[in-house]
């Protein structure tokens, strides 16, 4: 696969970016730090064969995209599969104490990811398809009293990709829609781990497998598409009662 890889710096985008190296695929990163960057694609070299080459990006500054997208595809040749892992997050307090803060994680984690996917979806969709594996969350599933915000956010971008895979596959755009349980990362370090809590190397594999396979909807780890099973099927009386 030829890969855009947004958000390979850190937590779980990096150890699928390792994984996707390791095999052989080939990558071009982007984010928005140029260190961090140089630092990944020296990290992501000791995996492959091919040298990985990089981009400025900023979830924030939706302008970056299209030059962004630009300079993979000519680093590539044509990419025919973009990953999205990059997000803002903050805690359910830290939210409602900051609207500054809340501003830029909606507008990070729903706007401008969809934003970014608009241009990734074109360009694959004007080649005759590929994939576009976006990081969502099991957050987003249900309205839940710790993450109310971030949650919506979630949600709005798993139905964005819901729509996408509906309206899209028949032309060979694979929309696949990653939603993590609760992995130890940089975005949840000074969490509390609930059970099932696992490292982003154990979901790395399985992420992998259902963008291989173009599978629409991938919980990982796969304990937590039983988990929100229940969740989603239980009463607002109880929702209002537990903490979770
Ligand atoms: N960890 C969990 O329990 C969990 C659960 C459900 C869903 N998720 C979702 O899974 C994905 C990966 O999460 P993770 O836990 O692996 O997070 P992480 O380790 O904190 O990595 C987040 C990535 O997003 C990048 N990023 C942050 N702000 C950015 C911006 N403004 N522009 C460009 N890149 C930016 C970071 O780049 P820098 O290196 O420059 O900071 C980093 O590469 C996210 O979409 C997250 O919402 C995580």
């Amino acid at each position: 696969m030829k890969v855009v890889f947004f958000g390979a710096t850190s937590g779980m985008g990096r150890s699928l970016a390792r994984a996707m190296a390791a095999r052989g695929d080939r990558l071009f990163l982007l984010g928005r730090s140029p260190e961090e960057l140089l630092r990944s694609a020296a990290d992501l070299d000791v995996y492959g064969a091919t040298p990985v080459k990089s981009a400025v990006c900023d979830l924030l500054q939706p302008e970056t995209f299209d030059a962004a997208l630009a300079s993979a595809d000519a680093e590539l040749g044509r990419f025919d599969t973009v990953v999205i892992a990059a997000a803002l997050f903050g805690t359910q307090d830290q939210l409602e104490a900051d609207p500054a803060l809340t501003a830029a994680v909606l507008t990070a984690d729903f706007t401008n990811t969809i934003l970014f996917c608009e241009v990734a979806r074109k360009l694959l969709l004007a080649r005759g398809g590929g994939t576009l594996c976006v990081f969502s969350s099991v957050a987003g599933d249900r309205g839940r009293k710790p993450v109310i915000l971030y949650g919506a956010a979630k949600a709005g971008l798993s139905f964005y990709l819901e729509g996408l895979d509906h309206k899209f596959r028949a032309a060979g755009l694979n929309a696949v829609c990653v939603k993590p349980g609760f992995v130890k990362t940089s975005m949840t370090s000074g969490l509390p781990s609930p059970p099932f809590a696992c490292g982003p190397d154990d979901v790395a594999p399985r992420i992998l497998r259902a963008i291989d396979r173009g599978t629409p909807v991938v919980y990982a780890p796969a304990i937590w598409q039983w988990v929100m099973l229940v969740i989603k099927n239980l009463p607002r009386f109880v929702m209002r009662r537990i903490g979770f």
